[in-house]
């Protein structure tokens, strides 16, 4: 029992019942004020009329001249009561018994005053002094007013009976509808705990507040999957690119302990030793940063660059490499690109880019890098006419420690192109790979500062 008082259910209904009650009762209790309000005014107002109308008859307020009028009254006016006296108290005309001579407004009951009622009755009227010491008194049965008063009782009585009922129904209908709205996202919860992780919350379509809860809900839950999935690859691919060059090394290692190992071949295995660990921090530190990255930089440190001194200070120091791979680079950049940006990341986006472009080319081949401007937007273009990236993998490369067949020789860890998309994402633009024919061509659209 103690559990049923404490579920939301029982609290909708009662709360349900006890609103509809209070506010039932109110709208009955104040109608049927008001209606009594108007019978009785309209009561009082037919008697002044009917005591105004005898004076006017009789026009002098005196016993002689009231006697007549009052006499054809009481035959021709039966819905009313008429009284008058004499000084002496004595009845002289009307349909009444006798009354203590009090003037003004006076409610009298049926048991006083009134020769053989029908029914009990209750009188309003008014008594008037005359002139001579007379007393005049014009009443009307009010017995209705009574009635109304008892009915009106009786009334919220009965519909506090039809409220109760009508606030139990609506309480059940609505608390029936809102908490299996309610219940159906706790099963989905439950289920999802149970290792149903696809599992969502089923909408119905009627665009409510329980829809719209289940709307964010399901994305947030489609958001966490998809960082969980990328989490579990993430860890995937470190454990799967860290083993070959441990195994590596640990091989070498080996081989330098045999007795037949020359000191020159001990120092060999060391070299190389040396350079796969290098290569082993160079990853290390390339996910650190990209982590920084991802994790969102504080953009309060956004600085004003201009990609254009950046772009032609970054040529020059690979200007020596692309020599040595005798490649050359076309370069086609306005006077100045302003952007709000951190510079070093935006150094290393050039850096990877002109990178991947001469070693993942064949030697000779031919390099551009470009920069354009538009109202709202930078746009960098990186091309060049080596083997390019098939379509199916154009998408794929941006993802961590991914490396295409033709590249597995050449040093890298494929987390340059996943550095430079995250950089661009913090700078709010956009990165395009798409095949240059032949060749690979990198489309970056980065929003404009302007200076004005
Ligand atoms: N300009 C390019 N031409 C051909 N292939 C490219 C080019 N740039 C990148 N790639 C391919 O995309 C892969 C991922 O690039 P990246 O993330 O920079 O890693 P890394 O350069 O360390 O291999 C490269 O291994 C290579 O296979
Ligand atoms: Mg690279």
């Amino acid at each position: 029992m103690r559990r049923v008082f404490k579920t939301s259910s029982f609290r909708i209904v009662i709360s349900f019942v006890g609103f509809f009650l209070v506010s039932g009762m109110i709208v009955t209790i104040v109608t049927g004020f008001h209606n009594q309000h108007l019978f009785e005014r309209e009561i009082r107002q037919v008697v002044t009329n009917e005591g105004e109308e005898t004076f006017a008859a009789a026009g002098h307020p005196d016993l002689d001249h009231f006697l007549p009028v009052v006499k054809a009254l009481v035959h021709n006016e039966p819905g009313f009561f008429y009284l008058l006296e004499d000084k002496t108290q004595t009845i002289v005309a009307g349909n009444m018994l006798h009354l203590r001579p009090v003037s003004g407004p006076r409610w009298l009951s049926w048991s006083h005053r009134i020769p053989r009622p029908p029914r009990p009755i209750i009188v309003y009227g008014e008594g008037y002094q005359l002139s001579d010491g007379g007393y005049y008194f014009v009443g009307i049965d009010a017995s209705r007013l009574h009635q109304l008063r008892r009915d009106l009782w009786c009334t919220v009585a009965w519909s506090s009976v039809a409220f109760i009922v009508l606030g139990l129904i609506g309480g059940i209908l609505l608390s029936g509808a809102v908490l299996a709205r309610i219940e159906a996202i706790s099963v989905t919860a439950r289920s999802i705990m149970n290792g149903n992780v696809m599992r969502r919350i089923p909408l119905q379509g009627t665009d409510d507040e329980f829809d719209h809860l289940s709307h964010s809900l399901n994305v947030m839950l489609d958001q966490n999957q998809a960082l969980i999935t990328s989490l579990q690859q993430v860890s995937n691919d470190i454990a799967h690119d860290m083993r070959s060059p441990l195994a590596r090394l640990r091989h070498r290692l080996e081989k330098s302990l045999e007795r037949e190992s020359t000191m020159d071949a001990v120092k060999e295995n060391i070299s190389l030793s040396i350079d796969d660990l290098d290569c082993t921090l160079e990853t290390f530190t390339s996910l650190l940063s990209l982590a920084q990255i991802e994790s969102g930089m504080q953009r309060e440190k956004f600085v004003h660059v201009d990609l254009v001194a950046l772009a032609r200070n970054i040529t020059e120091t690979y200007l020596p490499v692309l020599e040595e791979r005798h490649q050359r680079l076309d370069v086609s950049l306005p006077t100045k690109a302003m952007i709000l940006g951190l510079p070093v990341l935006l150094r290393q986006v050039f850096a990877n880019l002109l990178e991947n472009a001469s070693q993942h080319t064949p030697q000779g081949s031919k390099i551009m890098l470009g920069i354009s401007v538009t109202k709202e937007h930078l746009q960098i273009l990186v091309s060049d006419n080596g083997t390019g990236i098939p379509d199916v993998d154009l998408k794929r490369v941006f993802d961590r420690f991914v490396r295409l067949e033709h590249s597995r020789s050449m040093p890298g860890n494929g987390l340059g192109l996943s550095i430079v998309r995250a950089i661009i994402q913090r700078h709010s633009g956009t990165i395009l790979l798409t095949n240059n024919m032949p060749g690979l061509r990198c489309t970056i659209d980065l929003p404009r500062f302007h200076s004005s």
